[in-house]
C-alpha cells in the first residue's frame, strides 16, 4: 500500500515572514488528513522559518533543490549538510532547474545519491517538452531521464525516493495532462522503467506523483488512477484552502 503524497512546490513565491504565517495557517487544516503525506517546499530563505513552525508536526518540509557536493566554490549553491536538520524532502531534477540552472541527468543522478546519503528523501522529477509529446517520444524520454536519475543506485534506497512525472508543457500553463494521458505515461514509462532495473516487488512500492496544472478540481481524477500516489503542485499549493483541498480531496479517495 503507497501511502499517497501532496508536495507543494512553492518556487520563488513566498519571503519568510509570509511563508511562516501561511503555514501557522495550513498546519491546522490539514492536521485532520493522517491518510496523507504532506510536504511544503519553500523557497531556501524561507526554510529556515517554516521548519521551525513545523518541527514535530506531521507536515513535513522540503527543498525545492541542493548542490551534490558538502561545499565549495559553487556560488549562489546549497549543499545537503546545510539542509540537514531543515528539511525532509528535496525536490531534485524539476524541469525548471533543468532549464534555468543546467541539471542534467548526469547531475541529476549525483544529487539524488547525495541526498540518499544525507537521509533525505528525493522527489525526482522527470517529463518531456511539448516538442517531445507531440513527436511521439514521450515514453522513451521519460524512460531515459529514470534510468539517468537512478544509475548505480541500489534498490533499498530507490524505495526511499518519490518521483514525479510532470510533462513540461502542463506546469503552469492551466493545461494539465488528462489523468488518463498521466497514467498511461506514469505506467510504462515510469513504473515499468523501474521494474526493469529493480523488480516487480520494489517498483510497486515507489510512489509516484503527477504534477503540472493540478487543482482542485481535477485532483479526484489523478488519485482515482492506479500508478499515481499523489500530486506535486505548484499554483495551487500557494493558497491555503486550494492546498487544503488537494489534500482533504486526495484523503476522501483513499479511505
Ligand atoms: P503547477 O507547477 O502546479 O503550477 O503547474 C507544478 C510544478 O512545477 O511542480
Amino acid at each position: 500500500m503507497r501511502i499517497p503524497i501532496i508536495a507543494g512546490n512553492w518556487k520563488m513565491y513566498k519571503s519568510p515572514a509570509e511563508a511562516e504565517s501561511f503555514v501557522r495557517e495550513l498546519l491546522p487544516k490539514l492536521l485532520p488528513f493522517d491518510a496523507v503525506e504532506r510536504v511544503v517546499c519553500p523557497p531556501f530563505l524561507a526554510i529556515p522559518a517554516v521548519s521551525a513552525v513545523l518541527k514535530g508536526t506531521p507536515l513535513k518540509v522540503g527543498a525545492q533543490d541542493v548542490h551534490f557536493e558538502n561545499e565549495g566554490a559553487f556560488t549562489g549553491r546549497i549543499s545537503p549538510q546545510m539542509l540537514t536538520g531543515f528539511v525532509e524532502y528535496i525536490i531534485i531534477g524539476h524541469s525548471e532547474c533543468r532549464r534555468d540552472l543546467g541539471d542534467t541527468d548526469e547531475t541529476v543522478n549525483k544529487k539524488v545519491k547525495a541526498a540518499l546519503a544525507h537521509g533525505f528523501i528525493p522527489i525526482v522529477a522527470v517529463g518531456e517538452s511539448l516538442i517531445q509529446y507531440e513527436a511521439g517520444e514521450t515514453q522513451a524520454f521519460v524512460s531515459g531521464q529514470i534510468r539517468g536519475a537512478y544509475a548505480d543506485i541500489p534498490a533499498e534506497n530507490a524505495l526511499k525516493t518519490v518521483v514525479a512525472y510532470e510533462p513540461i508543457w502542463a506546469i503552469g500553463t492551466g493545461r494539465n495532462a488528462s489523468a488518463e494521458l498521466a497514467q498511461s505515461i506514469i505506467k510504462d514509462a515510469v513504473r515499468d522503467t523501474l521494474t526493469g532495473l529493480y523488480g516487480e516487488a520494489v517498483a510497486q512500492q515507489i510512489r509516484i506523483q503527477y504534477g503540472g496544472s493540478v487543482k482542485p478540481d481535477n485532483m479526484a481524477e489523478y488519485i482515482a488512477q492506479p500508478d499515481i500516489d499523489g500530486a506535486l503542485v505548484g499554483g495551487a499549493s500557494l493558497k491555503v484552502d486550494g492546498f487544503t483541498d488537494l489534500v482533504r480531496i486526495t484523503a476522501e479517495a483513499v479511505r
